[in-house]
């Protein structure tokens, strides 16, 4: 029993002040125990599936699931003895056994959580292995997410954000026991579902059997040989924050962005969740019709590439003259909701104080 007996509970001898809500897995990793998870999502309601976070509770005599387990004051929690290394052991020796082989991990070189997990708990890789029976999607056309069933250890992650985040409902889990798979309604395309393309059930799928298609087709570098920067998403102003993964050595050594990726629940705004187009919708950094250069337009109408000094000199001479010939009020400078904030703070000081006008508007605020 804990020292008060009603606010805190035990965690490898160690006693922990329980906060509302607390689960036993929420409640021990605060304690500093590691706890591995596989169906677990911070965003979403648990459903105790993968049994990887199974804890021993003192009176309890089987292992009790500790992601679906409510923190009672007082309980007595154990979250690592030989029973239960062994219980995880053996639990990823059979979800590898009809998964894909540990060796081959991923098809872009990557380690899945499944595989890391597996490795990490010295998981047996010589059981006999069985043929996997899950159905897979027939050829889908969408552009972007591929299923993968012979990954798929029925999770339910990628269904239950679908649901409980997006609140799109487009996949369920379809068919019984080892059958079971991910599915749409009458196993139509995600283009004639109510799928979002958020990507969404790719970001949280831990054993890359949901997978986005477009790496798997360029054969990318293992994820340890790209870097990883985090940006603000420039397509709208809501400033969701999300990872570019560079290859630095592509395009000559200028890099080039090869994937996206969310980054873990709890990064503020988004927590970690993106739109289609801050996802998936990168290629345009490389695509050959975007302006690199500034340009001048000629007396002809015609435009010369010149360098950004001269640009800037030019444009800046030119509202000088509007402002000279017709005052400050003949111009207006006009932001975009695509840029951040501080962007859109220094377009309307760049109005206000360099050239006295308050025209400045941005579309947001229509
Ligand atoms: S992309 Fe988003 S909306 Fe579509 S199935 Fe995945 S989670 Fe659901
Ligand atoms: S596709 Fe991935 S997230 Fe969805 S149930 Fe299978 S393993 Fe889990
Ligand atoms: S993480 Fe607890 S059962 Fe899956």
């Amino acid at each position: 029993m804990s020292d008060d007996g009603d606010s805190t509970i035990t965690v490898n001898g160690k006693a922990v002040a329980l906060e509302p809500n607390d689960t036993l897995l929420s409640a021990a990793r605060r304690a500093g125990a590691t706890i591995p998870t596989l169906c677990h999502d911070e965003r979403l309601k648990p459903v105790g599936a993968c049994r990887s976070c199974l804890v021993e509770v003192e009176g309890q005599r089987r292992l009790v699931p500790s992601c679906l387990t409510k923190a009672e004051p007082g309980a007595s929690v154990v979250t690592d003895n030989a029973r239960i290394r062994r219980h995880q052991s053996v639990l990823m020796a059979l979800y590898l056994a009809d998964n894909v082989d540990a060796a081959a991990t991923d098809d872009t070189a990557d380690a899945s959580e499944l595989h890391e997990l597996a490795e990490h708990v010295g998981a047996p890789l010589d059981w006999p292995r069985l043929e996997t029976i899950r159905e897979q999607r027939s050829i889908d056309r969408n552009p972007y997410i591929e299923f993968r069933a012979d990954r798929c250890i029925s999770c339910a992650r990628c269904t239950r954000y679908c649901d409980e985040v997006e609140s799109v409902s487009a996949i369920t889990l379809a068919g019984r026991g080892s059958a079971t798979t991910i599915a749409t309604a009458d196993q139509v395309s995600l283009m004639d579902s109510t799928c979002e393309m958020c990507g969404g059930c790719i970001a949280v799928c831990p054993t890359g059997a949901m997978t986005e298609k477009r790496p798997l087709l360029q054969l990318l570098k293992p994820a340890t040989q790209l870097k990883k920067v985090r940006t603000t998403c420039n397509y709208c102003g809501v400033g969701c924050q999300l990872d570019l993964n560079v290859d630095e050595a592509a395009n000559e050594g200028r890099g080039q962005v090869v994937k996206i990726t969310s980054p873990e629940p709890g990064t503020m705004p988004n927590d970690g969740n993106l739109c289609v187009k801050g996802r998936f919708a990168y290629n345009f950094v490389d695509h050959e019709d975007r302006l690199t250069t500034p340009l001048i337009r000629n007396a002809d109408g015609s435009y010369r590439e010149a360098p950004w000094d001269e640009a800037l000199a030019y444009a800046a001479k030119g509202l000088l003259g509007v402002k000279e010939r017709h005052g400050a009020d003949a111009l207006g400078f006009v932001s975009s909701s695509r840029c951040t904030m501080e962007e859109n703070y220094l377009v309307q000081k760049l109005a206000r104080a360099a050239f006295g006008t308050n025209n400045c508007h941005q579309c947001a605020a229509t």
